[in-house]
């Protein structure tokens, strides 16, 4: 069976928008107007998006660009000679994990993976803290699996935005979606950790690559497809990273591998618009929500797109249609009014309602949110849930359609992309795929579920990490 997750069945279409009282029906449209993007603001988007690549890339730009437009140091794909034993670490979201990877012939041949939660205590701790629990994690990962004397490579998938400096550097540039540690940024992840291993004294593993998730996501989608191009993570956070001529790509502090063609680079898309660029489309919905977020001011792209902060979009508009009279007659209750009370959770199983033509799921959503509700309140929620999906899967794709365009490749590009948003929304990947279509008209591409391309795919990277430090 195909990996491709783009199924055709999936209607694209809105709900149908039926509110009996026109007075309801015209505030409920003046309050989300704002939210729909037509397709002329959409192409200037691509435009601008397209401009602060190549702004990124810059050695001396004339401006700040908000896109990073990182150096991976990764110059090769998976090409089915990776062999031996990978540990491969995968911190980003509320769960961290260990895993042991074994290649052979290039092939996956057997997995072992353990979770530890990563409390908000250490979220929002110390660095030293936070890294001494992955140590800890990693020895009591080795000791179930009697592994404690051997000598084994890692790759570490750190997901948040680093300034690389070579395959096994990575200095932080700032925290995002829930991590908010003391002592880290412009500190060198892998460096940190190495300490931490150190201070131990009972490790003996050795640290050789350190990538984003997105990374891990292309190679895992190079693994099961070498058409794949770009890597996309839509889940907590939202980032995209792609191949690029290694001729664009102008920092080496850590040296470049003579002959180096092409190299990954992470775009740390979920900052585009941080420098102000795209406030022609901030909502007062965006704007409130950034005040309250953890880390204000920063990820304005990120923050209309990803899982993190759709449920909470969706929340704030019902909160003023609340404050108007124009939602359920007026009263909301406690877990309505309360940040984070309405989770992206809820915009999935909405989403497939409309799907469906069914109420069911809205139903057992608002009366978990303990609102009363008549058939006008179902319409409008079901709506709302549908305008924040629908902007966020126009803003992912005008992005992908202009990487797509920008590599100009002849041939059909896969686009591997993982994340709990991707995978639980039920027609997030149609939407996609249907404004990639229509925002990059002729381009072939596909999208493929890569999953656990930032565990798996940390493991190929250190398979890889090795070859290339053969050559250099
Ligand atoms: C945030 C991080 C980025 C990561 C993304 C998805 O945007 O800055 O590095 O790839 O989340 O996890």
């Amino acid at each position: 069976m195909s990996p491709c997750v783009t199924s055709t069945n999936i209607p694209s279409e809105p709900p149908r928008l039926e509110i009996s009282d026109p007075k309801k029906s015209t505030q409920y449209q003046e309050c989300v107007n704002s939210l729909k993007l037509s397709k002329e603001t959409m192409l200037k988007i691509g435009k601008i998006f397209h401009e602060e690549m190549e702004l990124g890339l810059s050695l001396n730009p004339p401006k700040k660009s908000s896109l990073q437009m990182c150096n991976t140091y990764i110059t090769q794909l998976p090409d089915g000679t990776e062999e031996g034993e990978f540990l491969a670490l995968d911190l980003g979201g509320t769960n961290f994990r260990v895993l042991l990877l074994e290649l052979s012939k290039g092939q996956l041949v057997r997995e072992e993976v353990k979770h530890y939660h990563v409390p908000e205590a250490l979220r929002l701790g110390h660095g030293i803290t936070l890294f001494d629990y992955l140590a800890k994690c990693i020895y009591e990962f080795l000791k179930e699996h009697d592994l404690e004397k051997r000598r084994l490579p890692l790759g570490f998938t750190f997901s948040f935005p680093m300034d690389q400096r070579g395959l096994d550097s990575g200095v932080l540039v700032t925290w995002t979606k829930t991590f908010n540690c003391e002592g880290v940024v412009g500190e060198d992840a892998v460096k940190m950790l190495n300490d931490a291993i150190h201070r131990r004294g009972d490790l003996n593993v050795d640290v050789i690559a350190v990538l984003n998730d997105t990374t891990g996501t292309l190679i895992q989608g190079a693994y099961l497809d070498p058409a794949c191009g770009i890597g996309l993570i839509l889940g907590t956070g939202s980032n995209a990273c792609y191949i690029e001529k290694a001729e664009k790509v102008l920092r080496w502090d850590g040296g470049k591998i003579n002959g180096t063609e092409e190299v990954i680079v992470d775009i740390e898309s979920g900052a585009f618009g941080d420098t102000g660029v795209l406030d022609f489309i901030r909502t007062d919905f965006d704007r409130e929500l950034d005040r309250h977020s953890l880390l204000p001011e920063s990820f304005t792209f990120e923050k209309y797109i990803s899982g993190r902060y759709l449920g909470e979009l969706a929340r704030l508009i019902m909160v003023k249609l609340v404050n108007q009279r124009s939602l359920f007659a007026g009263v909301g209750s406690e877990k309505l009014l309360t940040p984070g009370g309405f989770t992206t959770r809820f915009i999935s199983m909405i989403e497939a309602d409309t799907i469906n033509h069914s109420t069911d799921n809205v139903r057992i959503v608002l009366d978990e949110l303990e609102v009363n509700f008549d058939a006008d309140d179902i319409n409008i929620v079901k709506d709302i849930c549908y305008l924040v999906t629908d902007r966020s899967a126009k803003l992912v794709a005008i992005t992908l359609a202009t990487i797509l365009e920008r590599m100009n490749k002849p041939n059909s590009v896969t686009i591997a992309v993982d994340g709990s948003l991707f995978k639980l929304h039920p027609r997030l990947s149609t939407l996609i795929d249907k404004y990639i279509q229509e925002f990059a008209p002729g381009r072939k591409f596909s999208l493929l579920l890569a999953e656990d391309g930032s565990g798996k795919g940390a493991g190929l990277t250190a398979a890889l990490a090795l070859k290339m430090k053969n050559k250099l």
